[in-house]
């Protein structure tokens, strides 16, 4: 069975089962600013499960994922990976354990039809009820229903004791028996092998969590409103399974990479195939289908955050790469095979394909660059220091020549000098940022432990937005939250995060800046001066001016309209800049990012090289006679599938629901956002486009003003042109001027 037909099965089955197939969230989620990477189906329901969000009962979905906590496993065992598609069908205070455990085994043994007597199963030590359901209503003998501690069988693993807060429970695991080992090694029990042994045998597929804890601080297990489902099963580790292979790498969704791998080793390595270097190129397959997802999503690797990640996958293949001979940059070469393999699922990769391949290329120079110039450096440094080389002193190598920890501890470990440990030096690239530059550069998990997050974890219910049609709105306190924490009042003067029941104001979203205003309240006066979606929460950061504020007090709010209307101006501006850079340049020229504030905009897009002075001005020009043209902005609401076949563009990796919003300007624009807008082109007035530049290979920017900042903008350049005028004339003159003094000195 193909993987494009397990995919298809496990999504209709669910369906016929009452659930509302939701597409994959993005693998960078959007409005989730407390992880990196979207690493479980689950991630974009967090609010469904806290009781925030009500409108879905039943959800299912093949979501992409993006893990590094294994990435050291990567290739070594049948079965891990960091880029992986979870499927996974979910209920919201439904269906719990009995449906769950039943719908599953459904599943697998009726629809996929494989054999019942292959499958072993695991519950939580203290989860008698699930073990009760796989013993009584499904009939799987004791012996194959083994039981883990929180480890194991607590998802996420160990939260009891050691967090992350947030949604958890016990959860029970489906494995499949390949009946010997798939890793190459001798089963070290073979009696007594089972679910977990290191030989390989028992390959987890499916994990069912039954999550009904919130977790808070300390470890407190807090029910929460409702008892939920989560599963997770590896489309990979299924489609090994179905298609009889003994590990994930040799599936279909794998063939096209690997082949791609094995056709470069024999053109530049031949040697290399005789030995058994298999580990390496499954690890390089998995690297080059991250790499290639995360670039399409935009991610650019760099030293920071998510950039820092990418750049460590990207080393860790280019090195397994150089261990195979390959030492020339080759991953780049890899994208046609990747997209070859996934288009069809994901169309969206198809013409994004060669700004991957040279984001990875440029990539792949920049990392060979880079040890050719440092690891002299480097290694200079541990032979003159004593035996262990001081973190203070790896930091900076980080910090300054943008050698990650992992090359550092590997020269180190060649010169037989001690690296520093991980946390030291961890700690020591921090002390040298000063906390100047985000935190976030070593996190990656499923959840961080954001404060902010956890705050409004305590907060029932979601902030419903009114702010497209007015701008004022009567709201109560939902919550009030200083230093990270919900408090029930706050006194004058005093910064505060104030959470209303509803709001007129936007939280910042899709690029555009969220709004400011005042609230006031029955006693207190508050300037907002900015708002943040926290999950389905909108955050309103404050400052309370006067008297004071309760949680339940009744509330005026009011966007300020002179910012919001400059920011309205600035949105529909960027739309008609997208529409007007891809008539210029081509379609091609998709958004690949966006900054609208109400003084100026920003926006990102795909294109190979500089745009001419020619193409800048087209596009500034198109721009304006649409904007003279008076066209006019209108919204609806549609299935996404009518508005995508009406034509209007969808960014990759953005999160559509199944009913969208869709702007048009006219017949010139048609795109999905969900920001606010002007309601005629011609109230834009003038756009000046003052910036253009590359922010990452095969990524531009521009940059723009519209209105009265176009306006001043223009007035200062002519300023600065009649100054160069002047200055020019004068400076003809002086050189007239010496010119026949040197003349007449030359006659004399
Ligand atoms: N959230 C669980 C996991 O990631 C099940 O989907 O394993």
């Amino acid at each position: 069975m193909t993987s494009s037909e397990l995919r298809r099965r496990f999504l209709d089955f669910f369906e016929k089962q009452g659930h509302t197939l939701v597409p994959s969230d993005r693998l960078v989620p959007a409005d989730d600013p407390s992880v990196l990477f979207t690493g479980a189906g689950m991630n974009q329901f967090k609010a469904h499960f806290l009781g925030l969000k009500k409108d879905l009962k039943r959800a299912a979905s093949c979501q992409t994922c993006f893990r590094t906590g294994d990435v050291d496993e990567v290739g070594r065992t049948s079965s891990h990976l960091t880029f992986f598609e979870m499927l996974g069908n979910f209920s919201f205070g439904d269906y719990f354990k009995l449906e769950a455990i039943q719908y599953a085994w459904e599943f697998l043994t009726a629809d996929l039809k494989l054999p019942e007597e292959r499958l072993s199963v695991s519950v939580y030590e203290k989860d008698e009820e699930a073990a009760g359901v796989w013993l009584k209503a499904i009939g799987v003998p004791k012996e194959r229903i083994i039981r883990f501690g929180a480890k194991e069988n607590f998802w996420p693993s160990n939260a009891p004791s050691d967090g992350p807060n947030g949604p958890c429970g016990p959860c029970s695991e489906i494995y499949y028996d390949y009946g010997c080992c798939t890793v190459g090694k001798v089963c070290p029990k073979p009696d007594a092998c089972a679910p977990g042994c290191p030989c390989g045998r028992f390959v987890e597929v499916w994990n069912l969590v039954f999550t009904e804890f919130n977790r808070q601080e300390g470890g407190k297990l807090v029910p929460l409103p409702a008892k939920n489902i989560d599963t997770g099963m590896g489309l990979e580790r299924l489609a090994a399974v179905t298609q009889g292979k003994m590990n994930v790498f040799e599936t279909d969704l794998f063939e096209p990479v690997i082949e791609a791998i094995i056709r470069l080793l024999r053109h530049e390595a031949p040697d290399v195939l005789k030995r058994d270097q298999r580990a390496s190129v499954y690890a390089i397959a998995d690297h080059a289908r991250a790499l290639t997802f995360l670039l399409a999503e935009g991610v650019v690797p760099s030293n920071e955050g998510r950039g820092y990640v990418v750049r460590m996958v990207l080393r860790k293949a280019a090195r397994a790469g150089r261990g195979l001979g390959l030492e020339r940059p080759f991953l780049h070469q890899l994208v046609p095979a990747v997209v070859k393999a996934m288009g069809e699922a994901y169309p969206e990769l198809l013409g994004r394909r060669e700004s991957i391949a040279k984001g990875i290329l440029d990539e792949e120079e920049r990392f060979a660059q880079t040890l050719k110039e440092k690891i002299p450096l480097l290694l200079g440094e541990i032979r003159r220091g004593p035996k262990g080389f001081p973190a203070q002193e790896a930091a900076r190598f980080y910090d300054t020549h943008g050698l990650s920890y992992e090359e550092i501890a590997r020269v180190c470990a060649e010169q037989k000098a001690a690296p520093p440990p991980r946390a030291d030096f961890e700690k020591a690239v921090l002390e040298l940022q000063a906390g100047s530059r985000q935190n976030s550069r070593f996190a990656g998990g499923i959840f961080a432990k954001d404060a902010l997050q956890e705050a409004v974890s305590g907060i029932r219910a979601a902030t419903e937005f009114v702010g497209y049609d007015g701008l004022t709105a009567q709201a109560k306190v939902a919550g009030l939250i200083q230093e990270n924490r919900l408090v029930e009042e706050v006194k004058a003067p005093a910064s505060v995060g104030v959470l209303l029941t509803r709001s007129p104001f936007y939280g910042e979203a899709g690029g555009q800046v969220g709004d400011t205003g005042i609230l006031e309240a029955s006693e207190g006066k508050l300037r907002v001066l900015d708002s943040q979606w926290v999950g389905a929460v909108l955050v309103h950061q404050a400052e309370l001016t006067e008297g004071k504020v309760r949680v339940g007090d009744p509330v005026r709010a009011e966007v300020d309209p002179a910012r919001r209307q400059a920011v309205a101006r600035n949105h529909t501006a960027t739309h008609l800049l997208h529409a007007g850079l891809r008539k210029v340049l081509g379609d091609h020229a998709l958004q690949a990012g966006s900054r609208v504030a109400d003084t100026g905009l920003r926006l990102d897009f795909s294109h190979g090289k500089a745009l001419t002075a020619g193409e800048r001005q087209s596009v500034e020009e198109l721009v304006n006679e649409w904007i003279e043209s008076r066209l006019a902005v209108s919204v609806a609401q549609m299935p996404l599938a009518q508005a995508k076949a009406a034509g209007a563009t969808a960014l990759f990796g953005e999160k559509y629901g199944s009913r969208v919003r869709v702007v048009s300007i006219g017949e010139v624009s048609k795109e999905l956002c969900g920001g606010t807008h002007l309601t005629a082109s011609g109230d834009v007035g003038l756009v000046t486009i003052v910036g253009e530049g590359s922010i990452a290979s095969g990524v531009r920017r521009v940059e723009a003003l519209t209105a009265e900042a176009a306006l001043d903008s223009m007035r200062a350049e002519v300023g600065r042109l009649q100054q160069d005028r002047q200055r020019l004339i004068q400076r003809n003159k002086q050189l007239e001027e010496e010119k026949s003094s040197l003349k007449a000195k030359g006659a004399a």
